[in-house]
């Protein structure tokens, strides 16, 4: 609810993605002019980097609706064909996590895409037959965190293959910043930028963070959000000066004093934490890739010097 009012609406309301806004931008005007829909779109990158808000972006500036579903939400094959037959001409129909749809439903989809049609079998036995039903033309926008793991045929189908890449301070900060005015709270220009360095490059940690903050400075201040209570908000949060929480420090604590700082298998290392193999690969590795704290080997996971400076742990060469 809340949540839905920090989304921009615009493309010229989205902050940062620069390369991404400019691509849509011509590929949206273009399709306008010629009162055709978008050429189906995917969306990949890491989580919480917007791709769902842009999915809506798409279709506000299109000026058609917004379905959403997710991979995970379509069971079953008729659950796809009844979704795709209550379309209406120029939809834009948003599958989120669509990496996760299973084979018979991604073959009810290619044709879909490429032909705007089902192909459905009725009948049973000797009798069956398939027959084509006709749809309105569409917009798919598929999203994912994992674009390798994209069949190749489906893949192939998005005409608008999109890399959302996480966000440089600056426009974290800028998100900060505008998300404090649609709060209504007055924030110093140096706590915004605070928060923006410890969110990990992710719109969706700034905005979280951003609530906290707000919360500790109106019960622990007057509510105006200053540096010095944004650093003791994020001190009491445990989010320390790379912007890594618990789980982060867990896993490359882990590397470290329990695999000698590896390199250690994916499997071996989410046992130890008790987390998922999947969420470890999604949620926490490629930021601590990004900023060099881990490596990727092909025997596994390595914490890097970095990692071991960050910690304060002693580098053992032996
Ligand atoms: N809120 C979350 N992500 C945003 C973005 N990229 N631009 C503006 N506001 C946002």
């Amino acid at each position: 609810k809340f949540e839905l009012s920090l989304r921009p609406q615009l493309l010229a309301q989205y902050i940062g993605q620069d390369q991404v806004k400019d691509n849509l931008q011509i590929f949206i005007k273009a399709a306008k002019m010629r009162e055709e829909c978008l050429d189906h779109v995917l969306l990949y990158g890491p989580p919480g980097l917007g791709k769902t808000t842009l999915a809506a972006v798409i279709a506000n500036e299109m000026a058609v609706n917004f379905r959403m579903t997710s991979g995970p939400a379509i069971e079953r094959p008729g659950d796809l064909a009844a979704i795709l037959s209550s379309l209406e001409p120029g939809d834009v129909l948003f599958i989120d996590e669509i990496h996760r749809l299973n084979r018979a439903i991604e073959e009810v989809l290619y044709p879909a895409m490429e032909d705007f049609c089902l192909d459905i079998v009725v009948g049973k036995g000797p009798s069956a037959r398939s027959i084509r039903l006709d749809l309105p033309p569409f917009t798919l926008i598929g999203a994912t965190t994992r674009a390798g793991a994209l069949s190749a045929p489906l893949r192939d189908r998005f005409g608008v293959p999109l890399r959302l890449e996480y966000y440089d301070e600056a426009s974290l900060t800028d998100i900060v910043i505008r998300s404090s005015a649609l709060f209504e709270a007055e924030i110093e220009g140096s706590a915004a930028e605070e928060i923006a360095r410890r969110s990990r490059g992710t719109p969706r940690i700034a905005n979280r963070l951003l609530k906290r903050v707000r919360d500790y400075a109106q019960v622990r201040g007057d509510g105006r959000i200053t540096i010095e209570l944004t650093r003791e908000a994020l001190e009491m949060l445990r989010v320390d000066s790379h912007g890594l929480d618990n789980i982060d420090h867990k896993l490359i604590l882990s590397m470290i004093e329990r695999f000698k700082g590896g390199p250690v298998g994916l499997d071996t290392l989410a046992a130890s934490i008790g987390e998922e193999s999947t969420t470890i690969e999604d949620v926490y590795e490629p930021y601590l890739l990004q900023i060099g704290l881990i490596q990727r080997t092909p025997r596994g996971r390595m914490a890097t010097e970095k990692a071991y400076r960050h910690f304060g742990k002693p580098i053992l060469n032996e």
